[in-house]
């Protein structure tokens, strides 16, 4: 397609259409991302849930389901000390919901894992050779990052702010992601940990644009043509969108989840550190509504997830997202259920019919 006005995403890239579909951890699967390459945009698999065992056979099974590029991504947080006076007050909040469910305090397993890229995730990189790999929460360590270059990958992360942005193009990123406070999931921000400060997409793209030399990828709020047109005429060479692929039948979005995203409005999610210990935009539920949205007492990402765990199993196994993380973005709305390659290309058709 040679009608988008900005091409440097899809050169550099080697994809057809400039969209990303975003990085889920949780409902991300290799099929969600094989089809979205199939259909000309970039496919991503989230790895950060995934112990680096299970990570390489979904990386196998998205190579050998596309030849098309594909982008690995990857958290960047460093993990906390141990903090037991935070946890135990952190189990004092959550004690009369053991109660009320008739579970046992003592017994919590650990909630799912978050690890941040390491040697091993870069083993795993090197040996399958992605033509992108995607950060959140900064970047790896230095002497990581040069192997991530050296292994051919085009190099992405996600900025918050515009001085975000700069600290990724000193450290030789290849785009930024321009994520606004409208984004679905945890927020990428990792300068800076005043959620009121956070950026709207519409002020912070062209800033971004503005203040490095490097293309944007727009992310937060986009669901439709209407936002893709918009973002490339703020300065985006691309979109990344997450909410919005949450409806295709690829996913591993749970029934509770599926059903608040098609009931959300669009004041519906508030952006909540009770689930994981960092800002995540997600759709409001009884855990928020008691909680938080911002528990002071909820330890660092990613540990707040431990306690919660028992909770979010018993209301999953009676059908219910009460205690679950509800990501989505603002804009769940626009979402429309079909497959993924079928909403890539739909996407890029409305895109392009705003754009002429
Ligand atoms: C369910 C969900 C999980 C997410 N998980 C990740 C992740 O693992 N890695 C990441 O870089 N971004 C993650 N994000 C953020 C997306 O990459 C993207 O920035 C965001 O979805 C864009 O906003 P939108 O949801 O309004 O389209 C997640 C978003 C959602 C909705």
């Amino acid at each position: 397609m040679s009608q988008w006005p900005d091409r440097r995403i899809l050169d550099l890239f080697g994809i057809e259409l400039p969209i990303l579909q975003a990085p889920m951890a949780g409902p991300g699967t290799p099929e969600l991302a094989i089809a979205v390459c199939e259909a000309g945009g970039l496919g991503s698999l989230p790895c950060a849930q995934l112990s680096v065992e299970q990570a390489q056979p979904a990386v196998e099974t998205l190579r050998r389901g596309t030849a098309r590029p594909i982008n690995l991504n990857f958290f960047c947080h460093t993990p906390p000390a141990a903090d037991p006076a935070r946890e135990r007050a952190w189990r004092e909040r959550l004690a009369p919901y053991y109660q009320e469910f008739g579970l046992d305090p003592t017994a919590v397993p650990p909630g799912a894992a978050r690890q941040p890229f390491d040697e091993r995730y870069c083993a795993l990189v090197e040996a399958c050779r992605p033509e992108v790999v995607s950060f959140h929460f900064g970047l790896p360590a230095a002497p990581l990052l040069a192997r991530v270059k050296a292994a051919g990958a085009r190099v992405i992360a996600s900025a918050t702010t515009v001085a975000e942005a700069r600290w990724l193009q000193a450290r030789g990123v290849d785009a930024v992601i321009a994520m606004g406070l409208e984004a679905g999931g945890h927020r990428g921000n990792f300068l800076g940990e005043d959620m009121a400060r956070q950026v709207g997409s519409f002020a912070l793209v062209p800033q971004i644009a503005d203040a490095v030399r490097l293309p944007v990828i727009a992310a937060g709020g986009i669901a439709d043509g209407r936002g893709i047109a918009a973002a490339f005429a703020l300065g985006a060479a691309a979109v990344q969108i997450g909410t919005a692929y949450l409806f295709c039948p690829e996913t591993r979005t749970p029934p509770w989840h599926r059903q608040a995203l098609k009931d959300a409005a669009d004041d519906d999610t508030v952006v909540t550190n009770i689930f994981t210990g960092r800002p995540a935009r997600g759709i409001l539920n009884r855990a928020i509504r008691e909680l938080g949205p911002m528990a002071v007492e909820a330890p660092p990402f990613p540990t707040a997830a431990a306690a919660l765990a028992p909770l979010k199993a018993w209301s999953e196994a009676a059908g219910s997202g009460d205690f679950s993380n509800l990501w989505s973005g603002q804009a769940a709305r626009l979402g429309r259920e079909m497959p993924a390659a079928a909403l890539t290309r739909l996407l890029a058709e409305e895109a392009l019919a705003r754009m002429k």
